[in-house]
C-alpha cells in the first residue's frame, strides 16, 4: 500500500505515493478546468455534474477548443476504456459515470475500447484467455450503467484488429522507440508487443475520423494515469492530418485503506461491482477514516474528513454537493462519529450494488448490441 511519504508514481501501469494533483498538471503540461470552462460547459450541457461541481474532474486539454467546435456545430465523439484484469471497482467506475452524462447531454456516440491485447502482454501469469474473460465481465458493468446502444461501440481489441490494425501502424510510423521509452519508460527487457501497444491505445482516437472520412473532434475522460497515451497521440495527430483529441481527467478515487488509489490488487480495500452488498459493508467497516482515538475526543475536537476514505466516497460518488458539504462540517466540528458514517455510507453502496448487479444480469442479453461491428465501418 501507498504512503503519504513515498514518492509520486502516476504511469499507466502503476499509481502510488502521495498524488499531488497541481504537479500533475504542471509536469504532464494540461491545462486546470477553470470556473470559464465549468460556465461552458454548463451553459452547453444545461448542467454541472457533480464530478465537476467538486474538481474531481480536475485538468483537460483542449476541451474550450471542442467546446467551441460543438457550439459551430461539429459534434464530438468520446473515447474511453478498460484494460480487462479482473473485476471492476467503483473507482472505475467514476469516469464511466461522468462519461454517461456526456453522452446524455451532448448526444454523443461512445468508443469504448477494451485491451485484451494490452492485459495480456502485460501480465507475466496470464493466458489469452484470461483477458476475453474479464472482457465480457467488465463490459456488463459498462452495459449495466445505461449507455446508449445505439450510441455506444464497445472496441475489443483482439475482436477488432482487422479495423484498428491499418490505423495503429500509421500512428507507430510516427512514434520513435526513442519518444516510447521517454513516455512510458520501457526497458530493454519490456516485450516488444507492450512496445508497440500504444499505436493500439491511440488509434480510438481518431476512429470516428477514418471511418467517416472527415475530421470529428474527439474527447477521452479518464482518471490522469493514461496520460502517457493521448501525450503521443496529440503528437502524432497532425502528422496524419487528425485533430489532437482532447482530454478531462479525474482524480483517482481512494482505497478504503490510508492512502493509495482503489486497486483491484489490494482486495479488501477495493469495492468490486460484483462483491455481495454485505461484503461490500464488511470493508466499509474496516475502513480508514479522520476519527480521534476515542469517542470523547472526536466529539472535543472532531475529525478530519480530508484523510478518510469514508468521506472520499461520499464526495466521489454517493453524496449530492449539500450533503458533502453538510457532513464536511458535522465532521470538523465533532458532531458526527466514524461508525455512523460508515453506515450512510454501507446503506449507499449496498443500494447501488444491488442496482447495478440488477442491471448488470440484464445486461447479458444484450452484450451484442453494444460490440463494434466492422461492417458499421
Ligand atoms: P484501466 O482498466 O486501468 O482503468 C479503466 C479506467 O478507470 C480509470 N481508473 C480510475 N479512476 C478513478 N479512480 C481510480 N481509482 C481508478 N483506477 C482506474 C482509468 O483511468 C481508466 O479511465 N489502458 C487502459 C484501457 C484503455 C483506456 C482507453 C482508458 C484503453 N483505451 C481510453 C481510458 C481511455 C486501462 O488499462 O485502464
Amino acid at each position: 500500500m501507498s504512503t503519504e511519504n513515498e514518492e509520486m508514481v502516476v504511469t499507466p501501469w502503476e499509481v502510488s505515493g502521495k498524488i499531488d494533483y497541481e504537479k500533475l498538471v504542471r509536469e504532464f503540461g494540461t491545462q486546470p478546468i477553470t470556473p470559464d470552462l465549468l460556465d461552458s460547459i454548463r451553459r452547453n450541457a444545461g448542467d454541472l455534474h457533480p464530478q465537476l461541481e467538486r474538481q474531481v474532474f480536475f485538468s483537460h486539454r483542449d476541451l474550450d477548443w471542442l467546446l467551441q467546435k460543438y457550439e459551430s456545430g461539429e459534434k464530438f465523439v468520446l473515447y474511453t476504456g478498460r484494460g480487462p484484469s479482473g473485476p471492476v471497482h467503483i473507482g472505475h467506475l467514476a469516469p464511466w459515470i461522468f462519461t454517461k452524462y456526456l453522452q446524455d447531454k451532448f448526444d454523443a456516440k461512445l468508443y469504448f475500447q477494451i485491451t485484451d491485447d494490452e492485459r495480456y502482454l502485460y501480465h507475466d501469469n496470464f493466458s489469452m484467455d484470461e483477458p476475453k474473460k474479464w472482457a465480457y465481465e467488465n463490459a456488463l458493468d459498462l452495459i449495466a450503467l445505461g449507455f446508449d446502444s445505439k450510441k455506444t461501440r464497445i472496441v475489443l481489441d483482439t475482436k477488432s484488429i482487422g479495423t484498428l490494425y491499418s490505423l495503429a501502424l500509421t500512428i507507430a510510423k510516427h512514434i520513435t522507440f526513442s519518444t516510447a521509452k521517454g513516455v512510458f519508460g520501457f526497458q530493454e527487457s519490456t516485450n516488444i508487443g507492450l512496445i508497440f501497444y500504444p499505436a493500439i491505445q491511440a488509434a480510438p482516437a481518431f476512429l470516428e475520423s477514418a471511418l467517416v472520412g472527415h475530421n470529428v473532434p474527439c474527447l477521452i475522460p479518464a482518471a490522469i494515469d493514461q496520460d502517457p497515451y493521448w501525450r503521443v497521440a496529440r503528437d502524432v495527430a497532425p502528422k496524419l492530418g487528425y485533430y489532437k483529441p482532447a482530454q478531462i481527467h479525474c482524480r483517482f478515487v481512494p482505497g478504503l485503506g490510508r492512502g493509495g488509489k482503489m486497486s483491484a490488487s489490494l482486495p479488501e480495500t477495493a469495492i468490486f461491482t460484483v462483491d455481495e452488498p454485505e461484503v461490500a459493508r464488511k470493508k466499509i467497516t474496516n475502513a480508514f477514516t479522520g476519527g480521534r482515538a476515542t469517542i470523547e475526543e472526536q466529539k472535543q475536537l472532531g475529525a478530519n474528513p480530508d484523510v478518510c476514505s469514508v468521506f472520499a466516497y461520499d464526495y466521489f460518488l454517493f453524496m449530492n454537493s449539500k450533503e458533502v458539504e453538510e457532513l464536511r462540517y458535522n465532521c470538523r466540528s465533532g458532531n458526527i462519529m466514524c461508525g455512523e458514517c460508515k453506515q450512510v455510507l454501507a446503506e449507499r453502496v449496498m443500494r447501488f450494488l444491488s442496482e447495478h448487479q440488477e442491471q448488470r444480469e440484464k445486461a447479458k442479453d444484450r452484450f451484442e448490441e453494444y460490440m463494434f461491428d466492422p461492417k458499421d465501418a
